[in-house]
């Protein structure tokens, strides 16, 4: 097994004697020895010989597979190789590059200026506990797993839920006045749930929650991101709205269970998506069916067909038909959490297979 700890540590090996300005190596992802990373070089002169350098010291630490990803570094970010938010890890400076003002809302973030490049997916649905959460925490794993950067915006703020889902049991810190965003299986998250204490119901009202959102764009230190997807709570309220204004660009995930009503209900949300002209991606109809431990036959204790008659209707496609079940995640593992279905397993498969959909769409 190679730890992040272990692989930062052989990065860190290679980096040491270069200076902040001249090389920093951020977003290290490992997952099942594969290795993946940004490397800012300021000069392009040094990739080759970096990249051998680094893939040496990570095959020497047990990695199968190195992917390095180079991007210029300019006017010397200092970027630092240590984990964000870890003991010793430095953070970047504020927006490195510089503020920009998103054409959302006037929100001053660099994620939301226009050639940011990055993909704004939220996961809607109609009604309530149909797995939004689960669908997104998932799938923002599966694309890391792919090699992404990827961040996930909980805002479901009153109903926050990702970072239990995820396991994550530590608090955000703040340098330099911005708050860096936890990193869970190589996810970056922001929450309401890590501002509130002991669970407190929260009691603000509409307005507020708009404010918060938006705040989880100016003031979070993303760093760079491929994707970012935004856990959306039940319906077509306030929230839903607050993003069309925010992330016009927004694409859009819909979650449904085969159930009729569960379809019925959650066309609502796709005819808000298609409304404020946010591209649907598709539909995931989720809790599908239960496979039988002891036949191995799939049994539709929700009925069937949902998810296909909504892709239909919103005339997008059913991307996957995730069947009944929880992770078999045991809490005395090192990296526990209750939601996050792992790689090797039929249901992490499929969301495997949902993120490269994901991918092939966005990049058409
Ligand atoms: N495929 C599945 N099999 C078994 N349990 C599931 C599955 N998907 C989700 N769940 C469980 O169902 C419950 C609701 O899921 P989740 O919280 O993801 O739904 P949601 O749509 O985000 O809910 P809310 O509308 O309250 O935000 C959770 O306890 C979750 O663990
Ligand atoms: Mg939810």
């Amino acid at each position: 097994m190679l730890t992040r700890e272990q692989a930062l540590e052989a990065v860190g090996s290679v980096t040491a004697p270069y200076s902040a300005d001249a090389v920093a190596v951020r977003d290290v992802v490992v997952k099942d020895r594969q290795v993946s990373m940004t490397v800012l070089t300021a000069s392009e002169d040094i990739r080759p010989s970096l990249e051998t350098a680094l893939r040496e010291a990570l095959a020497r630490a047990g990695a199968e597979t190195v992917h390095c990803r180079f991007r210029a570094l300019e006017g010397g970010a200092g970027a630092a190789a240590a984990p964000q938010g870890q003991a010793g890890g430095k953070a970047r400076p504020a927006a490195a590059n510089g503020p920009v003002q998103g054409h959302g809302a006037g929100i001053e973030s660099p994620l939301l200026a226009a050639g940011s490049g990055v993909q704004f997916i939220a996961v809607a649905s109609g009604k309530g506990g149909v797995g939004k959460s689960t669908v997104t925490v998932n799938l923002a794993v599966a694309l890391a797993h792919k090699g992404k950067r990827v961040g996930i915006i909980d805002a479901d703020i009153y109903g926050f839920s990702v970072p239990d889902m995820m396991g994550i049991e530590t608090r955000p810190q703040i340098v330099n006045e911005r708050v860096i965003p936890i990193e869970r299986f190589g996810v970056k998250v922001m929450s309401m749930g890590f501002f509130v204490e002991d669970n407190s119901p929260i009691v603000w009202r509409g307005p507020m929650l708009g404010k918060m959102l938006r705040n989880f764009f100016a003031e979070i230190e993303w760093g760079e991101l491929d994707y970012l997807l935004l856990d959306l709570p039940p319906g077509t309220g306030d929230v839903a709205l607050d993003v069309h204004q925010i992330i016009p660009q927004s694409k859009e995930i819909i979650v449904t269970t085969p159930h009729a009503t569960a379809a019925f209900v959650a066309a609502r949300a796709g005819a808000m998506a298609i409304k404020t002209e946010h591209e649907i991606i598709g539909v995931v109809e989720n809790m599908s069916y239960y496979k039988c431990s002891k036949c191995g036959e799939p049994e539709y204790i929700f009925g069937r067909g949902g998810g296909a008659r909504l892709a239909e209707s919103l005339h997008a496609e059913l991307l996957a038909q995730i069947p009944l079940g929880q992770p078999d995640n045991h809490i005395s593992e090192p990296d526990f959490s209750p939601s996050v279905y792992k790689a090797d397993t039929e249901t992490g498969a499929i969301y495997l297979d949902i993120a490269e959909q994901v991918i092939q769409k966005c990049s058409r």
